[in-house]
């Protein structure tokens, strides 16, 4: 079970949005991973791979997975490091997780926690990493200035995140899927409209990396660098404290 000092930590809801996405996870935790890999064309796996090698050297490292839900990119590096602590706001996404991984040697450490408000000291991770989350926290500045805050100096941090592509006509087709393909899957796979719904408008919504780069300079980070993956339907973010 996740540890009991974790569970009883009070998660200071900044927003309603918070509150909206805890209790969203929450409804679609069961079947999480199942959609993400069939409206993804198992791509996610992938994505989550490269994030971990972007990163470089990850032995003797300390770790934080924020937003890590079910644990898919914690368990990867949770091979290579001395500890990879995932944490999530959303409390049945971290036991789906732990489900998952109970009786594997990647299994990370599970906390249940806020990332716009993290409860870990100051410089305590060589790298935090986080994936498919700068679209669902707010405010965004708040939080890379909290992962900002956790990393030790010259710690590095990775982000991917789900975009729309820089090529028009690519745009085009990627909204035509998001707008018809995704409903279609996740209500197959048992999925609620809502969710999805609120996945395609999230990835309209949100900023193109270039922006995400400048915000994250703004809060102080280093060397800021993005690469599209697969069209630019995702992005990997990188940066130094
Ligand atoms: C799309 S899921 C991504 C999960 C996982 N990283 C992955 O690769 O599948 C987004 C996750 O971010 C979490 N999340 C959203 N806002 C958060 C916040 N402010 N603090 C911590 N976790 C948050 C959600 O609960 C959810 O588990």
């Amino acid at each position: 079970m996740i540890n009991k000092t974790v569970m009883t930590k009070a998660i200071p809801l900044g927003s309603n949005k918070a509150r909206y996405i805890q209790e969203m996870f929450a409804q679609i935790a069961p079947i999480y991973d199942r959609v993400n890999s069939w409206i993804s064309w198992r791509r996610d796996g992938v994505w989550r791979r490269r994030a971990v090698e972007e990163v470089g050297i990850l032995k003797g490292k300390l770790v934080l997975d924020v937003g890590a839900g079910t644990g898919g990119l914690a368990a990867m590096a949770a091979g290579e490091a001395i500890r990879v602590v995932a944490v999530d706001l959303c409390r049945d996404m971290l036991l789906k997780g732990q489900a998952k991984f109970q009786n594997s040697k990647h299994n990370p450490t599970w906390v249940l926690g806020d990332g716009t408000a993290l409860p870990f000291n100051e410089g305590s991770f060589h790298c935090v990493m986080s994936s498919f989350v700068l679209r669902n926290v707010f405010p965004l500045q708040t939080f890379l200035g909290e992962v900002r805050r956790v990393l030790k100096p010259g710690g590095v941090v990775v982000f991917l995140e789900l975009a729309t592509p820089p090529h028009k006509g690519l745009a085009s087709l990627h909204g035509l899927y998001l707008k018809w393909g995704v409903p279609l899957f996740s209500r197959w796979l048992g999925g609620s409209a809502d969710a999805y719904h609120y996945l395609v408008s999230s990835i309209q919504a949100f900023p193109a990396a270039e922006h995400v780069k400048a915000l994250m300079e703004q809060q102080g980070f280093r060397h800021v660098n993005y690469r599209h993956l697969d069209g630019g339907i995702v992005f990997l973010q990188k940066g130094y404290k």
